[in-house]
C-alpha cells in the first residue's frame, strides 16, 4: 500500500490509499492550522502508511482533532492508534456517535458538537452539521469548513477508480455508475433514502461549498451546490424511487 499527498487547496492535503483489488480510492485529509485537524483516520490496517503520510506533513504527535463522518473502519478505524500517538489529539464528533459508539470505542470521551456549532483551529472554522443517515449511520456529521467554503462530505460521490486527487468535471455520473454496480452486488443498500434524505442533500447545497472532499474519488472543485442538487436528484431516482425531478 502507498498513501498518495497532495495539496488541494492551501493548507488542507489529501493522503489517498488505493485498493487496486477493490477498485477503491480511501481519502483522508489534514487540514494543518494552528491546531491541526485529521478528517477520517482510514482503516486500522491503513495505520503505518496514513501516519507516515502525515508525518511528510507535520508532526504527527502534535495532531490536535480528529473527526470523521460516521463510525465505520474506514472512516475511523485507526482512532485508537492516532490518539495513542498523538496526546492532544481530541475526538470530534456528534452527540449520537459519542454515546452510541466514540465514548466506548476509546475509552474516554469525546468532543462533542452540536449541530452548526463553530470549531475554530486558528485561521480555519469548521461547522459541525449533523446529518443522520447521510451519507449513511444514524451517527452520521459532516464538516463545513467556511473560510474555503470546503465541505468535507465522505462517502457522498463515491467513485471508483484510481482517480484524480482533484478535478472540475462531474462526478455524478460516475458516482452514479458506482453506486449501480455496488447495488447490484453484495454491497447494495449502502445509502438509505429517508424521509430527510433529500432535506439534507438541499440543505448542504445551501451552503455553497466551492470545494467537496470526497472520501472515495476524487474530489471536486466548482459549483458544488449544483453537484449536491444534481447528487440529491440523482439518489431521488436511483434510491428513492422518484422518476423525474427537477433541479432548480
Ligand atoms: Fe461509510
Ligand atoms: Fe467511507
Amino acid at each position: 500500500m502507498k498513501t498518495r499527498i497532495d495539496e488541494i487547496a492551501p493548507d488542507l492535503y489529501r493522503l489517498c490509499t488505493y485498493i487496486p483489488k477493490i477498485d477503491l480510492q480511501f481519502n483522508q485529509f489534514l487540514v494543518t492550522d494552528d491546531e491541526p485537524l485529521l478528517y477520517h483516520t482510514g482503516l486500522r490496517g491503513m495505520f503505518p502508511e496514513v501516519r507516515d503520510a502525515v508525518g511528510k506533513i507535520i508532526d504527527p504527535v502534535g495532531l490536535r482533532w480528529i473527526s470523521f463522518s460516521h463510525f465505520e473502519a474506514d472512516e475511523c478505524g485507526s482512532l485508537n492508534e492516532w490518539l495513542a500517538l498523538a496526546p492532544r489529539a481530541e475526538t470530534v464528533c456528534g452527540v449520537i456517535g459519542a454515546l452510541v459508539n466514540i465514548n466506548d470505542y476509546i475509552g474516554g470521551r469525546a468532543r462533542v458538537m452540536a449541530s452548526d456549532e463553530v470549531l475554530t483551529t486558528g485561521r480555519r472554522r469548521f461547522r459541525f452539521l449533523e446529518t443522520p443517515h447521510v451519507p449513511h449511520a444514524w451517527d452520521a456529521s459532516l464538516l463545513f469548513e467556511e473560510t474555503g467554503a470546503t465541505l468535507f462530505c465522505s462517502d457522498l460521490f463515491l467513485q471508483n477508480g484510481d482517480l484524480s486527487p482533484l478535478t472540475e468535471a462531474d462526478l455524478v455520473e460516475p458516482a452514479r455508475q458506482s453506486l449501480l454496480t455496488y447495488e447490484a452486488g453484495p454491497l447494495h443498500q449502502s445509502y438509505p433514502y429517508v424521509s430527510w434524505t433529500d432535506d439534507t442533500l438541499q440543505m448542504l447545497a445551501g451552503l455553497r461549498p466551492k470545494l467537496l472532499a470526497t472520501m472515495h474519488g476524487s474530489s471536486y472543485s466548482g459549483d458544488g451546490e449544483r453537484a449536491l442538487r444534481e447528487l440529491a436528484a440523482m439518489f431521488a431516482a436511483t434510491l428513492g424511487g422518484v422518476k423525474e425531478m427537477v433541479i432548480t
